[in-house]
C-alpha cells in the first residue's frame, strides 16, 4: 500500500493534491461531479473584507498551453463567506480547508485574516500577496520583500491558524521574498500565483482583456513554477505548496521532487472538472512505476 498522506504544519492531508484558489469556488459547484472529500484539501476563492464584483469583461483570454485571467478577485466578501458559503461547505466537506484571503491594504488583510482564521473548519490561512497595495502606489505586496514581510507579520499577529503566504512570481528574486516572509513569521509558502501576461486582438488592434493585462496559468507555466519551487526550497526551512501548471500525477511528483510538500491544481480544473480526481487516482500507480512507497520520501529529492 503506497502512502500518499502528507502534513502541512501539523495538518494532515490524505493525499498531496489541493484544488487551487479561484478554480474551485467554495466547493459547491464541484459536488455535482464527484465527492470532493477525496481531495487532499482545497483552497477557497480569494476572499476580501468587502464584496467585489471583479474587473470588467472580457476577463479571460486563451493562449497555447494556458489561459490569462483578469477576474479581479470577484467574491461575496467575508460576511457572506462566513454566513453562507462556509456553513454550506462544511455540511458535506470534512477535509482540510485553506482559506485564501486578499486585501488592498494591510488593515484589510489583517481584519480578514483575524475573522476567517477563527472559523473552526479553516485549517490554514493562505495569504495571497499578489494584490496591489493602494497605499503603496498600486505596487503588489508580493513584489517587494519589505512590503511582503510587513503584511505577513501583521497577519501572523492575529492569525489563529498556520499562515501560508502565496508568493507572486512577478519578481526578480523569488528566494529573497520567500526568506523575508519566513523571517516575518510565515508557517509555510504557496507558490506560484499567475504570471503577468496579455494578448492582442489583431482585428481590433486592441488588448483582448478589458483590463489589458491578466495572469497566465496552466501547463505553459509549469517549468517556471518548478524552477521557483526548487530555488525557494534551497532558501527556506518552512513547507512549500507547489503550484502552477500542474495537470498530471507526473507533474505532482516532479513538483514534490523540486521541494513541495503538497501541490495545488488550478487551471487544469477549468478545462476538466475531474482533473484533481484523475490526478489522485493516477498517483499510486505512477509512484509504483517509479518504485516509490511513501510520497514523503520524494520531497526535495531533486536537490
Ligand atoms: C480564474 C482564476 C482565478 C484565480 N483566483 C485566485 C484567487 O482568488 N486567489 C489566489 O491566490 N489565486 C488565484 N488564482 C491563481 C491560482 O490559484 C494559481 O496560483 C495559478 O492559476 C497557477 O496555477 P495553475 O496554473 O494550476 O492554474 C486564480 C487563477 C485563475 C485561473
Amino acid at each position: 500500500m503506497i502512502n500518499l498522506s502528507v502534513t502541512l504544519s501539523n495538518v494532515r492531508l490524505q493525499n498531496p493534491v489541493i484544488a487551487a484558489s479561484g478554480c474551485f469556488g467554495y466547493g459547491e459547484e464541484f459536488r455535482d461531479f464527484y465527492d470532493i472529500n477525496l481531495l487532499g484539501a482545497f483552497s477557497c476563492k480569494g476572499t476580501t473584507l468587502h464584496p467585489r464584483f471583479g474587473n470588467p469583461t472580457p476577463r479571460i483570454a486563451e493562449t497555447n498551453g494556458g489561459m490569462i485571467n483578469s477576474v479581479g478577485l470577484q467574491n461575496p466578501g467575508i460576511e457572506a463567506v462566513t454566513a453562507t458559503e462556509l456553513p454550506r461547505l462544511f455540511a458535506h466537506y470534512q477535509q482540510p480547508l485553506l482559506a485564501n484571503i486578499s486585501g488592498f491594504s494591510r488593515e484589510e488583510y489583517t481584519a480578514c485574516c483575524e475573522q476567517i482564521s477563527a472559523i473552526d473548519g479553516v485549517s490554514i490561512v493562505e495569504l495571497n500577496i499578489s494584490c496591489p497595495n493602494v497605499h503603496g502606489g498600486g505596487m503588489s505586496f508580493g513584489a517587494d520583500a519589505a512590503c511582503a514581510a510587513a503584511v505577513t507579520a501583521a497577519c501572523k499577529a492575529v492569525c489563529k491558524k498556520p499562515l501560508y503566504v502565496k508568493l507572486s512570481p512577478n519578481v526578480t528574486n523569488i528566494a529573497e521574498i520567500a526568506k523575508a516572509v519566513e523571517a516575518a513569521g510565515a508557517d509555510g509558502l504557496s507558490l506560484i500565483n499567475t504570471l503577468l501576461a496579455m494578448r492582442i486582438n489583431t482585428k481590433t488592434r486592441k488588448p483582448i482583456l478589458a483590463n489589458t493585462f491578466g495572469g497566465l496559468s496552466g501547463p505553459a507555466i509549469f517549468p517556471v513554477a518548478l524552477r521557483m519551487v526548487y530555488q525557494v526550497y534551497d532558501a527556506v526551512k518552512i513547507p512549500i505548496i507547489g503550484l502552477g501548471g500542474v495537470s498530471s500525477a507526473g507533474d505532482v511528483i516532479e513538483m514534490m521532487m523540486a521541494g513541495a510538500s503538497a501541490v495545488q491544481v488550478g487551471a487544469a480544473t477549468l478545462t476538466d472538472p475531474f482533473a484533481c480526481k484523475k490526478i489522485i487516482d493516477a498517483l499510486p500507480e505512477t509512484l509504483q512505476t517509479l518504485g516509490i512507497e511513501d510520497i514523503n520520501e520524494i520531497i526535495g529529492a531533486a536537490h
